[in-house]
């Protein structure tokens, strides 16, 4: 989803002219080093991981900025649509209708709106055949009722619901093209009205029962799911991020406790007045509802029948994605962000082993762990490549000071309202957890922090590797747990790039790192995935203004990284108002599939099908290369 108020509310400031770095790239700039030394010295020093622009991994063309409604790629690339908003999942289903008419019902049965994270699960001995899994974020009003605006009945607010989730697929390569199956057995829409079970230590707590399921063992919905997970059982994680924008109250004087407020209740909905028509969403009615979301969803693709499962052990908060990694013993560990100025890194670890032999005995597994916070210390100060260590804080009850004595009457508790746990064992706050992801080459993990105009006010210090104070430009961190163990609870952290815009701003911190150029420029990293040669891939939701701060930026892109030079190019850029989000792989690495998010969030895009006034349609697109070798090589 795109939260570009972060930037928005940042005064522009002044343009100050071309900085060193707009004639002096950052490849000349470290040989330059060599003979100036000085305060240069600390470039110098990050040479090591600052690359003249020459990596053998990355073997494509980097690409200008672009504010076109399509898609930029750099010469010999092509993308074509895989599937888009709308697009009916089997045989005879209702097409999409441009006219916003539609029913709730028909949303259910069609690919469902604003893809986001996604994940390709190949089937077993055939290279052509696999399913896809993609969450489908939010919706845009604009787009959805002939209105144009907000929901204004509770069959509005259904057809809202149904727009989200989750959408299965089946697709196959055919001609060297992967398509979209219309008809498979598959094809499966799991919404903001199916059937969920609760499961894990919180599942029946008091806090999650409602009147509609005393039990509190069965949620109606999945919705606002951005990011998303792969677990080694072959199973699909959506996770559950702006669910409390979701929520108002028919009272406007309603007081809301210390954890509602954490979680960000108020009595008007800022965007959505789904309370207003559906009770579930008012909080002087359903208060508990608000508890039984910001959760990560587990699915089965492979069983169209299955219930999906919130797994309550992983915490409660608004998750971007999960990525999945094992200690060096072969327990499952888990890294989520929490998209909030200023809220946390979490880790859970399993309690048991994955069992690679046979899928099925992991069914539960993420159901029994240990969750953990991370502590930044405040590193060594340097402004161009700042690093340091850090440490995972047990999140259990009865433990670090979690317990009765700070508001905790149990773990349920402690998982339900885990931002007030992690407060109570200090951890660190940050710029907005976004997506995280670990390498398959050496196992360090990377974390997007994708901006965060209130860095230095709030309580928010500035520092660590939150180093930016009003920070509308986002920093990527990575850390190396010690022992190269997940299992560790210590590790050391540096700033794998600082974005920033070197043409607007001379030097760190408003002008990027030092492997920021005019060339490369960007705001906002977010969606993020390695390649299983160990390119990183960067995805942007930030501003598209293309004036001020972000002048030259263009239209949300996607870029990739050699980890080791730390060189950064750009590989694609997006249509007018989308954001690039989700990404994933076809098993032989020739289709790079990503999602286009929104276009023309505020209008202004037609895309993909640029039909005469015709409405924009955000889509997965499959990415290759003219020769068909592999994309990015
Ligand atoms: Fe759905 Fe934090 O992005
Ligand atoms: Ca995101
Ligand atoms: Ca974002």
């Amino acid at each position: 989803m795109s939260l570009l108020e972060d930037n928005q509310s940042t005064d522009l400031e002044q343009m100050v002219g071309l900085s060193r770095r707009g004639f002096i790239s950052a490849g000349a700039l470290c040989g330059a080093a060599l003979f100036m030394g000085g305060n240069l010295l600390s470039r110098s020093v990050l040479a090591a991981s600052v690359s003249a622009g020459n990596s053998k991994l990355l073997g494509f063309a980097s690409i200008p900025a672009a504010t076109a409604d399509s898609i930029s790629l750099p010469p010999g690339y092509k993308s074509s649509v895989l599937i888009s908003w709308g697009q009916p999942l089997h045989k005879n289903g209702p097409a999409f209708d441009p006219s916003g008419h539609g029913s709730a019902e028909q949303q259910e049965v069609q690919f469902g709106d604003n893809n986001d994270g996604m994940s390709l699960f190949a089937f077993p001995g055939d290279d052509n055949r696999a399913l896809m899994a993609i969450n489908n974020e939010y919706t845009n009003y604009r787009y959805l009722f002939p209105h144009a605006g907000m929901p204004q009945s509770a069959e509005e607010v259904h057809k809202a619901l149904a727009s989200e989730g989750v959408s299965v697929i089946e697709v196959r390569r055919k001609n060297g093209h992967w398509q979209f199956v219309q008809d498979s057995r598959y094809n499966r829409r799991i919404h903001g009205n199916s059937p969920i079970t609760l499961s894990g230590p919180a599942a029946g707590h008091d806090l999650l029962k409602t009147s509609a399921d005393p039990q509190g063992t069965t949620v109606l919905g999945t919705f606002q799911n951005c990011a998303n997970g792969q677990t080694p059982w072959g199973t699909y994680l959506t996770c559950e991020e702006n669910f409390t924008d979701c929520f108002g109250s028919s009272n406007t004087e309603q007081k809301f406790d210390a954890a509602q407020k954490r979680y960000g209740a108020v009595a008007t909905s800022k965007e959505i007045n789904w309370h207003q028509h559906d009770p579930r969403f008012d909080l002087a009615k359903n208060p508990n509802e608000l508890n039984r979301h910001g959760w990560v969803v587990e699915i089965d693709p492979f069983d169209p029948q299955s219930t999906p499962v919130k797994r309550t052990a992983l915490g409660r908060f608004k998750h971007e994605n999960a990525a999945l990694t094992q200690t060096r013993d072969g327990h499952a560990v888990v890294y989520m962000g929490d998209d909030e100025r200023g809220e946390f890194i979490y880790k859970f670890v399993s309690r048991d082993k994955i069992d690679h032999k046979n899928p099925k005995a992991n069914r539960d597994l993420l159901d029994h762990g240990t969750l953990y916070v991370a502590q930044f210390d405040a590193g060594d100060g340097n402004a161009d490549h700042p690093k340091g260590k850090g440490v995972w804080v047990e999140l259990t009850h009865g433990k670090n000071g979690i317990d009765a004595g700070s508001g905790f009457a149990d773990q349920a508790e402690v998982l339900i309202n885990v931002r007030l746990a992690a407060s109570v064992v200090k951890a660190t706050r940050m710029d907005r957890p976004e997506w995280i992801v670990v390498s398959p080459k050496d196992g360090q993990v990377y974390c997007t922090l994708t901006n965060n105009a209130k860095r230095g006010d709030d309580g928010q210090p500035v520092g660590g590797p939150n180093p930016r104070e009003k920070n509308v430009y986002g920093q990527i961190l990575r850390w190396r747990t010690d022992r190269d163990d997940h299992g560790s609870n210590t590790f050391a952290w540096d700033l794998f790039v600082v974005a920033g815009n070197p043409q607007v701003h001379a030097g760190t911190p408003k002008g990027g790192s030092s492997n920021i150029t005019p060339q490369n420029m960007f705001n906002s990293p977010d969606g993020l995935a390695f390649d299983k040669a160990g390119r990183l891939w960067i995805q942007t939701d930030g501003d598209a203004s293309n004036a001020g701060d972000f002048a030259g930026m263009g239209n949300n892109q996607m870029l990739c990284a050699d980890p080791v030079t730390g060189e950064i190019r750009r590989f694609m850029v997006g249509p007018i108002g989308c954001e690039v989000t989700g990404i994933s792989f076809s098993p032989d690495q020739k289709t790079l599939f990503i999602g286009i998010q929104h276009p023309g969030e505020f209008g202004g895009s037609t895309f993909p099908e640029h039909l005469p006034n015709g409405k924009p349609r955000s889509s997965v697109m499959a990415i290759t290369r003219e020769d068909g070798g592999i994309v990015g090589a």
